[in-house]
């Protein structure tokens, strides 16, 4: 008798049985066997179709990208939108979105290219009324008031393409593909799906608007950021008039650029120079706070860190922080007590970095450590100092990248000193004295000579 064909598979591990069961008896799982027709004739005898592969060395094309004029907006996207692209951008509720796009939808229009902004939230009396307070009121913008995702296509589908295409919101939007309800996860994939295949297909920017919910998250659509070319991210604490654009995925640029914007009462206005906004509100003279160089992308950016040591009246201390990287935070903690001879068990501490930015870099080590150490000493750092370099676990300041650009800025904002690692010092503009630093513990010894006990007496022994 010839022996059966093992057709029965495994979908968890794969193995092949000759006869089904409920269990897998290779890896154990339930209910994963299925028949496979191992060794059954296949079902077509259709070949497989040619196709050309290529060197990877060739001919490469520049996307075809389109500025809208707005700087800070195509700095963000890469030097403008690329055709054909799709791009998603967050925000909370309230923050300025659809402000942002009917600025940038105007000053597409401004260079003449077709613009169509559909909104599934307001009605068209809602958008003029708007674009009338920004000061736009006469811009060639095509504006409807719409939610079905057919009927949008089909419109545009006639008459000149329109160049930038924008949908607030992608939430409101629904296709007839799926039966989902408007606003379920599955309608809004339906929806994006229909508009990126549009996109594709006719060379139209499409910018897509996307609420975020409490948690940070686009809502509901995670699967839409796969989908899309660019994510942006609009961000702004809502006591503050400063706006953040940042980019979280751009499949055709970079991703560590922002775009600074502030919200008046006509509408958002371009920061040229952010470093100047926030130093604007400095409390000069006072201990706990000190300047950072940062850079984001490729911008230098001054920015204040602000500190408080308190004792505590709980049996854990609290460590709360705003705009850093909580482990960083521990990590400077841990620090200044394992090398620097401070005591923080007893202390609660809070960290904020001014203005609602949202720092990453590991450069800003030094400017925290030396607000925490001067809020616990009571000692105000010199208000002409900026600081920066990359604190190691030993207690090393490690140099950081783009040394030249930060002293460059702090220079050019009228600062007069710079407290950095090493390299600083070959690269010091003319004007501005660098005092370089080793470790961590040099640094609480130079703040605390000047501070109030009980830090004067560890800074002493340091020393
Ligand atoms: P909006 O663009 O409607 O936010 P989103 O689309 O992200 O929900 O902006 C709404 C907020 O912006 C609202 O609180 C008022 C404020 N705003 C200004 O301060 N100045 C302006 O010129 C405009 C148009 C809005
Ligand atoms: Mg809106």
């Amino acid at each position: 008798m010839a022996a059966r064909a093992q057709n029965f598979v495994c979908q968890s591990c794969g193995a092949a049985s000759a006869r089904w069961s409920g269990r897998c008896d290779a890896c154990g799982a339930w209910n994963t066997l299925v028949e496979e027709g191992v060794g059954a004739k296949p079902r077509s005898s259709r070949k497989g179709r040619l196709f050309a592969v290529e060197p990877l060395k060739g001919e490469a094309h520049e996307a075809p990208r389109l500025g809208c004029g707005i700087a800070e907006f195509d700095r963000v996207t890469g030097g403008g939108l690329v055709r054909g692209s799709v791009l998603l951008l967050g925000g909370d509720p309230g923050i300025g979105k659809s402000t942002l796009l009917i600025e940038v939808a105007a000053a597409f229009a401004r260079g003449q290219h077709r613009t169509v902004y559909i909104s599934g939230e307001e009605a068209v009396a809602q958008v003029r009324l708007r674009a009338e307070r920004l000061g736009l009121g006469d811009a060639t913008v095509e504006v409807a008031a719409e939610t079905s995702v057919e009927d949008i296509v089909a419109t545009l589908s006639h008459g000149t393409t329109p160049r930038l295409l924008v949908i607030d919101s992608i939430q409101t939007m629904w296709t007839q593909t799926v039966e989902a309800a408007p606003g379920t996860v599955t309608q809004v994939r339906g929806s994006a799906a229909e508009l990126i295949r549009f996109a594709k297909r006719t060379g139209a920017a499409v910018v897509l608007v996307g609420h975020v919910t409490k948690d940070g998250q686009i809502a509901g659509p995670r699967v839409v950021e796969h989908m899309v070319d660019a994510v942006l991210s609009f961000e702004g604490e809502g006591s503050h008039q400063f706006r953040i654009l940042r980019a979280i995925k751009n499949r055709f640029g970079p991703t560590d650029e922002i775009g600074v914007f502030e919200m008046t009462g006509t509408g958002l206005r371009e920061v040229p120079n952010p470093s100047e906004l926030f130093l604007s509100e400095r409390d000069l003279g006072s201990p706990g706070t000190a300047v950072f160089a940062g850079i984001e992308g490729t911008r230098p950016l001054l920015v204040e860190i602000q500190a408080l040591v308190a004792p505590t009246t709980l049996g854990t201390p609290r460590r709360a922080v705003v705009g850093w990287d909580p482990s960083r935070l521990s990590m400077v903690l841990a620090v200044l007590e394992a090398h620097c001879g401070i005591r923080l068990s007893g202390h609660d501490v809070y960290l904020n970095v001014a203005g609602g930015l949202r720092i990453q870099e590991p450069a800003a080590d030094l400017a925290a450590a030396a607000a925490l150490v001067s809020s616990l000493a009571r000692a105000p750092l010199p208000a002409d100092a900026v600081y920066f370099g990359e604190v190691s676990l030993s207690g090393a300041v490690r140099p950081v990248a783009q040394t030249a650009a930060r002293l460059k800025e702090a220079q050019k904002l009228g600062f007069a000193k710079a407290i950095a690692p090493e390299p600083a010092r070959a690269e010091a503009p003319d004007g501005l004295s660098i005092s370089t630093i080793g470790t961590l513990a040099s640094l609480v010894a130079d703040i605390a000579r000047d501070g109030a006990p009980p830090l004067r007496r560890v800074g002493r022994q340091e020393a």
